[in-house]
């Protein structure tokens, strides 16, 4: 069984892009902290990060078929991509949305979602644990719906 972890642009730059708001730990961080959580359940993680939309897009849909589920920061692309959004409500593949930062106590323009509509939840404003939260949370759907 396998989890697909995505992020998208400026990601790389974690730890070292805006420490207030994304905090200090680093993507490679992220990964470790996903790959364990996944693992105490038996999911093996893959890992993608891209400042590219189109490359986050051929990600999407090679994710059918090879991936139960994708936990996915968009980043930026949250609030313009309908590319993005098209991509996720053309595989069957299960969705989870992340943000790091609380956007909603953010910008207007980081308030809406492009996204969130095909997506099967949604976790934001928890820092990096967010990604944990989100990985559980997919994982106890999957295990429900006995996929
Ligand atoms: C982000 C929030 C976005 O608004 C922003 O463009 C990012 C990171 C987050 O994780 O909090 O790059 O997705």
């Amino acid at each position: 069984k396998r989890l697909l972890l995505l992020n998208g642009p400026n990601l790389n730059r974690l730890g070292q892009r805006e420490p207030k708001t994304y905090g200090h730990h680093t993507l490679q961080d992220v990964e470790s902290l996903v790959t364990e959580a996944a693992s105490a359940y038996h999911y093996k993680l893959e890992c993608f990060q891209s400042n590219h939309e189109g490359e986050l897009i051929d990600r999407l849909h090679e994710a059918e078929g090879t991936v139960a589920g994708v936990i996915f920061n968009p980043a930026a692309y949250t609030h313009t991509s309908i590319a993005l959004r098209d991509a996720i409500a053309s595989i069957s593949v299960p969705v989870v949305e992340i943000h790091i930062s609380n956007v909603h106590a953010r910008e207007e323009f980081r308030h809406h979602s492009m996204l969130a509509p095909v997506c099967m939840g949604q976790i934001v404003g928890f820092g990096i644990e967010g990604y944990r939260i989100a990985a559980l949370g997919l994982i106890n759907k999957l295990e429900n719906e006995g996929r």
